[in-house]
């Protein structure tokens, strides 16, 4: 047994290591940042709020509370990098922001049992979070909502389907977001410091993934299992296929695995080559023509959420030669955002692809889903 002397000095060294590692992450995230695309990804956000955010409810209007999450976060990663304070009053004010200054709210219950949801909103408190910290402002109660709900979503893993984490409580289903976000949650909240669980999680739910058989053999991700869990063969939507980047180069920061981020870039190569028109991103629900199909509530944020977690598949890699082959790409993303989604307004559509002729529908979710095309490549793109 260790001297009560030598324990303490092995918990202070690993507790310096783990503040350590936090640290370096999150200062290598900040980069030279486009200007000129900053400007552009500032005009939209303007924009967003003046048309669709009401400051008395925290919400937006024509939203939902992971889409509402997703634009938060949005909002601060744009401060960020901008380094602007423009939207500084909005996360103590927004309705989640105001929930986790709450000691009263009950997560499980505003959540209503989605674990999916539950993901998306962690990460917001967390962009939030370090918006404040870097701003010399206490963070403290949206780390500790974080840590809240994040506890909530590692109890709905259970041995079914040889593991992973329920998309909803009432456990009908086991899908590929849900525990994508359970991946990058886990990895990036132990970097963050978290501890020993968050990393056991990480490589428990990758693990799970890996062996699922949710990834078809074109290297991109489906939606979910069947009720025999075997690949359900729906829909490749294309924010499955970034969220899993964003989680694996999480797990390889912490654990130095490289193998991990070429499992990440087989999913993105394939979304490049297989989900796109003309090389810019296509939804399969897109349509510029008018009368055609049109996305869903939900379906209308993807392809942002995609190259949003382009950009943190690039920051927890920290590689020259990987941001170099994704460059472009997000530059063509920004490219049509700008010059085909965008309307006079500044509103940006759910079509990238092609010029709107009628097809294009514009609500708070497209415009979120523009701006992180912008926000992304402000930081990774040409200039
Ligand atoms: C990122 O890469 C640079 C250059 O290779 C290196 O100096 C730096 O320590 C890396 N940061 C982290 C957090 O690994």
């Amino acid at each position: 047994m260790l001297g009560l002397t030598t324990s303490l000095v092995l918990i202070a060294s690993m507790l310096e290591l783990s503040v350590h590692a936090a640290t370096v992450l999150h200062q290598h995230q900040k980069r030279a940042q486009c200007a000129a695309t900053l400007t552009i990804a500032e005009n939209v956000a303007s924009t967003l709020q003046a048309h669709y955010y009401n400051t008395g409810t925290g919400m937006y209007n024509g939203g939902s509370l992971w889409t509402d999450a997703n634009a938060l976060e949005d909002l601060h990663n744009l401060m960020l990098g901008a380094d602007v304070d423009t939207w500084s009053t909005v996360a103590d004010g927004s309705y989640i922001g105001k929930s986790a200054l709450s000691s009263s709210t009950d997560w499980a219950s505003l959540l209503g049992g989605a674990n999916d949801d539950a993901g998306w909103v962690v990460m917001a408190l967390w962009k939030m979070a370090d918006y404040k910290s870097a701003r010399g402002l206490s963070n403290t109660a949206y780390l500790n909502a974080a840590a809240t709900i994040y506890n909530l979503i590692a109890g709905q893993w259970d041995d079914t389907c040889g593991g992973g984490v329920w998309w909803n409580t009432a456990h009908t289903y086991k899908n590929a977001i849900t525990n994508q976000l359970f991946l990058y949650v886990s990895a990036d909240g132990y970097l963050r410091g978290g501890g020993q669980t968050y990393l056991d999680n990480a490589n428990k739910a990758w693990n799970w993934l890996s062996a699922s058989g949710m990834r078809n053999s074109q290297g991109l991700w489906n939606d979910g299992l069947t009720d025999t869990c075997v690949n359900n063969g729906q829909t490749t939507w294309t924010y499955n296929q970034g969220v899993i980047a964003s989680g694996l180069a999480a797990l390889y920061a912490a654990t130095q695995d490289t193998t991990l981020l070429d499992q990440a870039e087989i999913t993105l190569d394939a979304t490049i080559s297989l989900l796109t028109d003309d090389d810019i991103l296509k939804e399969s629900c897109d349509d510029a023509l008018s009368g055609g199909s049109v996305c869903d509530v939900n379906q209308q944020l993807f392809k942002g959420l995609w190259t949003k977690h382009v950009q943190y598949y690039l920051d927890m890699a920290n590689d020259s030669t990987r941001t170099a082959k994704y460059s472009p790409f997000l530059g063509s993303q920004t490219s049509a955002v700008f010059h085909y989604g965008t309307d006079a307004n500044n509103d940006v559509g759910s079509v990238w692809y092609a010029p709107n002729q009628g097809g294009s529908i514009f609500t708070p979710k497209t415009s979120t889903s523009g701006l992180e095309a912008h926000v992304a490549a402000a930081k990774y793109g040409p200039c």
